[in-house]
């Protein structure tokens, strides 16, 4: 492990309780090894996410939400500090995190059913019964309103319907923690509200904690219990604000505008404050 890359300077970001919460991340750092020497991509990380709570990480393009995303899901080592899942720490994907990117990323070869058993039949996943399987899929896909779909390809499908197979892919395997990096940013606006509504319902059902990567403030302030604001060079949390207004939030767009310009405001400040 490296030494410490530098002095932590984020202010610590915390839910109220720490001892149960679904993820608690803390003084993560992450450097890369670059041709002009080591780059610090993160630094002095700490959040917490509550098991049902949508937390939105909000930040410029470049600083660092991908990057924190995979190393809190074990996909790269991280530098410094610890993440813990359940109170468990953890280094390495974890059946319990369910990852969801921007592309679906499906098997174009397999049907929609086979590409959600998929997830289930990962090496590190408890292995199940044939009715269990068929079970967890058929859930998953009456979940995300594709019920009718289980024997399409991926070619007959809609970008949105192929997000929405990769997140019953996500979610048959129950996940206590969702991480999605930036999921539905390649859709149309209209699309866009309709996988937004479908992921609050989703998160309800389930009850699962989400941390959600997003350059949108508007996505944030529609989905995010708390809404963290990242800066750059190197990422760290510079501001959190908590959301009260009540689902669903499309009928109180006028109550959040305040926050929007708030927002606004501390996104122009931490642009101006580091150069890219
Ligand atoms: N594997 C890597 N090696 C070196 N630099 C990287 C690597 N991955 C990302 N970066 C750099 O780290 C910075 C943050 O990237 P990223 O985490 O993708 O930011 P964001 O998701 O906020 O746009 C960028 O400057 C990017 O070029
Ligand atoms: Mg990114």
């Amino acid at each position: 492990m490296n030494a410490r890359l530098h002095p932590s300077s984020s202010p610590v970001v915390q839910g109220n309780s720490t001892d149960r919460a679904a993820l608690v991340v803390d003084d993560l750092a992450k450097q890369y090894a670059t041709p002009q020497g080591p780059f610090t991509v993160f630094d002095g990380i700490h959040l917490t996410v509550q098991s049902g709570e949508i937390v939105c990480l909000l930040g410029a393009s470049g600083c660092g939400k991908s990057s924190l995303l995979s190393t809190i899901g074990g996909l790269q080592p991280a530098d410094w500090g610890h993440i813990y899942l359940q109170g468990d720490r953890i280094q390495a994907p974890d059946p319990r995190i369910g990852l969801i990117f921007q592309e679906a990323a499906l098997l174009p070869w397999l049907t929609v059913q086979h590409n959600v058993a998929l997830g289930l039949q990962l090496s590190h996943m408890p292995r199940l019964s044939r009715p269990a399987l068929r079970s967890r899929i058929d859930q998953a896909l009456l979940s995300v309103g594709l019920e009718k779909f289980h024997r399409t390809y991926p070619r007959q499908l809609s970008g949105g319907m192929a997000q929405r197979v990769a997140i019953a892919r996500t979610i048959a395997r129950d996940p206590q923690l969702l991480l999605m990096d930036e999921p539905f940013s390649a859709f149309d606006a209209i699309t866009r509200l309709e996988m937004q509504q479908l992921l609050l319902g989703i998160i309800a059902q389930q009850r699962c904690a989400a941390l959600l990567v997003t350059h949108d403030i508007d996505e944030a302030l529609l989905l995010g219990d708390r809404i963290l604001l990242m800066s750059r060079n190197p990422g760290r949390i510079y501001r959190e604000w908590v959301v009260t207004t009540p689902q669903p939030r499309v009928r109180h767009t006028e109550d959040l505008m305040s926050l929007r310009a708030e927002i606004f405001t501390a996104l122009s400040e931490v642009m101006a404050r580091s150069t890219p």
